[in-house]
């Protein structure tokens, strides 16, 4: 099978996964027919409302939960966003553009389960915003721009955070657009460009192949996430802490004994000495499909660490990529601490990369890396 079949198989089961927890996922395209089907299908309401009259009827609303959304208080309000129309509104950008600017209230957007069509911005004015999923299996917001469609990789986001103070929780951020060819150009598809400060995911979905995460700029926090690509999957010149979370190739299988590399986890786009810019990965799971690389130098000051993180074969020996810019040797780091799994043997790693000691380690390891103290709030606030 190649990587296109294998891409294409992955996205639908993950599609059908979705749509089958979400019966009335159609429903955006033709809220009749489905309303129809509904209607003949469910014993329940059928019984119910036979005493009434003769035509079954169901309210496709009756499983939503009735404390949604909670009334405003001091500190929260809860915009409320289902598909079937149960709630305030049908598309999540409806509630971001109703979101008062530079709100210093939290507003959650409750966000039902269900897979939301568009493409999404969050404008610098809209502050403190929190996408609140119900899985990241069961609420999703899909797009599938790519480079070319979009004018530029930056442009092909499904969903594009520039708002400071963004929470996610619980949803997935997919781009659906074919998976490039070998050779194919403008093919970068961007599922989520976070480019607000002062961002935090918690068990969070991104799906995509080249260029799932653009993870642009300001301080960033992912916990327990799992993110899915193929080439320079999490990219960009964030300041940026993933603990526990799954990064999974998908880049096509390369045959045992080739040394073919079709894929690299990231590409850090630190431009100068004085930006305090990195990703650091601690207790994380690297697995899938390909021969990928670590990471690469996308810009000469590129800064990346993986420290207790389980790696399977799929990275290669040498482990990283200097762009094939030599010079770039010597301002690169590149860190592996406490790795484990049969990718982390780092007997053939490149001769820049830093095999870091407790002491170097230490300033990667925690929030504080991301000056988590000033802004990270605790997931359950
Ligand atoms: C919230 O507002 C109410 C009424 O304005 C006030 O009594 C209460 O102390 C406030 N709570 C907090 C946590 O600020
Ligand atoms: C959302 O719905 C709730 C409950 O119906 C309502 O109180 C609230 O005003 C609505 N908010 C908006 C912005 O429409
Ligand atoms: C709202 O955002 C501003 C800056 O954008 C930040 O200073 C403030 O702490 C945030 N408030 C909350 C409740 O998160
Ligand atoms: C996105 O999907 C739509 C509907 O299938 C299709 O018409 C469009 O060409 C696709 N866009 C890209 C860039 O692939
Ligand atoms: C997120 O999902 C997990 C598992 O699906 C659940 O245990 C948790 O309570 C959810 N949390 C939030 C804030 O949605
Ligand atoms: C690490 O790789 C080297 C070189 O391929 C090999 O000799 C060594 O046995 C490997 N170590 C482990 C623990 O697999
Ligand atoms: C760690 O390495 C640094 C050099 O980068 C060295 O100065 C320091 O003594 C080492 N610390 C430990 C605990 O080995």
């Amino acid at each position: 099978m190649n990587s296109r079949e294998t891409y294409l198989l992955l996205m639908s089961a993950i599609l059908a996964a979705l749509i089958s927890i979400n019966l009335d996922f159609t429903a955006y395209t033709s809220p009749n027919s489905i309303l129809s089907m509904l209607t003949c299908r469910n014993p329940i309401s059928r019984r119910h409302h036979r005493h009434h009259d003769f035509i079954p009827k169901v309210n496709i609303c009756d499983d939503f939960p009735p404390d949604i959304p909670p009334p405003e208080t001091n500190t929260t309000v809860t915009l409320c966003v289902d598909h079937n129309g149960c709630c305030n509104f049908t598309k999540v950008q409806s509630a971001v553009d109703a979101v008062t600017d530079f709100n210093q209230k939290r507003t959650v957007i409750w966000i039902n389960k269900g897979i939301y069509y568009e493409k999404v911005m969050i404008p610098r004015t809209k502050t403190n915003i929190t996408f609140q999923g119900q899985g990241l299996d069961s609420t999703a917001i899909v797009w599938n721009d790519t480079a070319n469609s979009a004018h530029g990789t930056f442009f092909s986001a499904s969903v594009t955070i520039y708002g400071p103070n963004f929470i996610a929780k619980n949803i997935s951020f997919m781009n659906v657009a074919p998976m490039p060819k070998p050779g194919d150009v403008g093919a970068q598809a961007v599922a989520i460009r976070v480019g607000g400060d002062q961002a935090a995911f918690w068990g969070c979905g991104f799906f995509g192949a080249q260029d799932t995460l653009h993870d642009d700029r300001g301080r960033h926090y992912f916990k327990e996430c799992f993110i899915q690509g193929s080439i320079d999957f999490i990219f960009g010149d964030g300041l940026s802490l993933y603990e526990n979370c799954q990064l999974i190739s998908i880049a096509s299988p390369v045959a045992p004994g080739l040394k073919t590399i079709n894929g690299a986890v990231t590409a850090h786009g630190r431009v100068t000495a004085d930006e305090n810019t990195g990703f650091a990965f601690v207790n994380c799971m690297i697995g899938g499909t390909g021969r990928i690389w670590l990471g690469r130098a996308w810009r000469p000051y590129s800064r990346v660490i993986y420290a207790y993180t389980t790696m399977t074969d799929i990275i290669a020996p040498e482990g990283w990529n200097d762009f094939n810019d030599p010079t770039r040797d010597q301002t690169i780091f590149y860190g592996e601490y406490k790795c484990s799994g049969s990718g982390a043997n780092v007997t053939l790693r490149a001769p820049y990369v830093k095999k870091l000691n407790d002491t170097e380690a230490a300033p990667f390891l925690t929030t504080s890396f991301i000056e988590g103290l000033q802004w990270l709030q605790p997931f359950s606030s």
